[in-house]
């Protein structure tokens, strides 16, 4: 009988729940144990390990977070902590990795395959920064959280005639700005991947209230190369407008995954348990139009991301 080690890493993303149950329950269905690895690499070093079973994960589907825990490790990155994983995954039977996380998290998981280890990325991460597949599970989410807020935000920024910057996540990745800025009617969006024009968005503000469009939204990215405090000032002082700023953090790593998000990892969590059955190689699975595709990991983590610079120009030929 196979033996298959589940870990989460990196920050936790809505839908990493549903993966977790998709794993174990195609596991069950195949007779192939799971063993949870708490608090990702963090506890795969210190051997802290709970066994799955099918009532384990169930009613966990509908639940933000991870029921695995988990965390960021320096120390995996080191030969130390990589020799020592490896130490407690062989000391545990363990013939294959399925990892739940972002691009950090799955270049650990191509260096263990490099040593040997057989390992399955399942992409989770509200960011949406893997080059290698068009979606990541939990983005949907975060930008349907964002849109929550931002119609909130609309109701009491027209009611006072203002502009409100509304920073989101996505580290140096614009897609959570990108899509809730197109999908929320935001005037603006300032992304990592375009350099800041200030002068741009005064422009913008200055032109809406020419056509008496007194309250404006501006989404801009926690990556992009200004800061939101000095972003209010300078659109204040640019345009006379009052200025506020709202920062939604970790509200976007919340809260119950969207139908989207929970399909996805239904489908790569599967497949992930299914490669491993077939005796592949390693491989990291994500969607490329409809279709779920896997490739290998190493091949996935070379994959730089390309921001869709088309949405952007949408974005302000919808707000003119
Ligand atoms: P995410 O997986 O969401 O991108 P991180 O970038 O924090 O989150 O990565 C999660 C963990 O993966 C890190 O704490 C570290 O243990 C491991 N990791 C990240 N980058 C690397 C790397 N370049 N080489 C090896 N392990 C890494
Ligand atoms: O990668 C997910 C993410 O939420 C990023 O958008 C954000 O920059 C980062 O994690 C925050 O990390 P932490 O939880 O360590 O503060």
């Amino acid at each position: 009988m196979k033996r298959i080690g589940l870990l989460t890493s990196g920050g936790d993303a809505p839908g990493m729940n549903a993966a977790i149950r998709a794993v174990v329950r195609t596991a069950y269905t195949k007779g192939i144990e799971t063993v949870g690895i708490l608090r990702g690499y963090e506890g795969l070093i210190e051997d802290d390990m709970i066994t799955l079973t099918r009532e384990s994960v169930g009613d966990i589907i509908q639940n933000g977070g991870t029921i695995l825990k988990t965390a960021r490790s320096e120390r995996f990155k080191s030969y130390f902590g990589q020799d020592k994983a490896i130490e407690n995954l062989n000391k545990h039977n363990i013939d294959a990795l399925v990892v739940c996380g972002g691009d950090g998290s799955f270049r650990g998981a191509c260096d263990l395959s490099k040593k040997g280890v057989l390992v399955m990325g399942v992409p989770c991460t509200i960011d949406n920064d893997q080059g290698y597949t068009d979606y990541t599970i939990g983005f949907d989410t975060a930008v349907n959280t964002v849109l929550d807020a931002v119609s909130k935000i609309r109701d009491t920024a027209s009611s006072h005639d203002r502009t409100t910057i509304v920073e989101v996540m996505g580290r140096e990745c614009g897609d959570i700005a990108l899509y809730a800025g197109l999908t929320g009617g935001a005037d603006y969006i300032l992304i990592p991947e375009v350099p800041v024009d200030t002068g741009a968005v005064i422009e913008k503000v200055k032109e809406g209230v020419k056509r008496n469009k007194n309250h404006c939204i501006i989404i801009k990215a926690e990556g992009v190369d200004i800061s939101t405090a000095d972003l209010c000032d300078v659109v204040a002082d640019g345009t006379g407008q009052e200025v506020r700023s709202v920062v939604l953090a970790y509200l976007q790593r919340g809260g119950s995954p969207s139908a989207k998000d929970r399909m996805l990892a239904s489908l790569t969590g599967s497949r992930a348990v299914e490669l491993i059955d077939q005796d592949s190689s390693s491989r990291a699975i994500g969607i490329t139009g409809n279709e779920i595709a896997d490739i290998s990991i190493e091949e996935a983590v070379s994959i730089k991301r390309q921001v869709n610079l088309e949405l952007l120009s949408l974005i302000d030929n919808l707000s003119k």
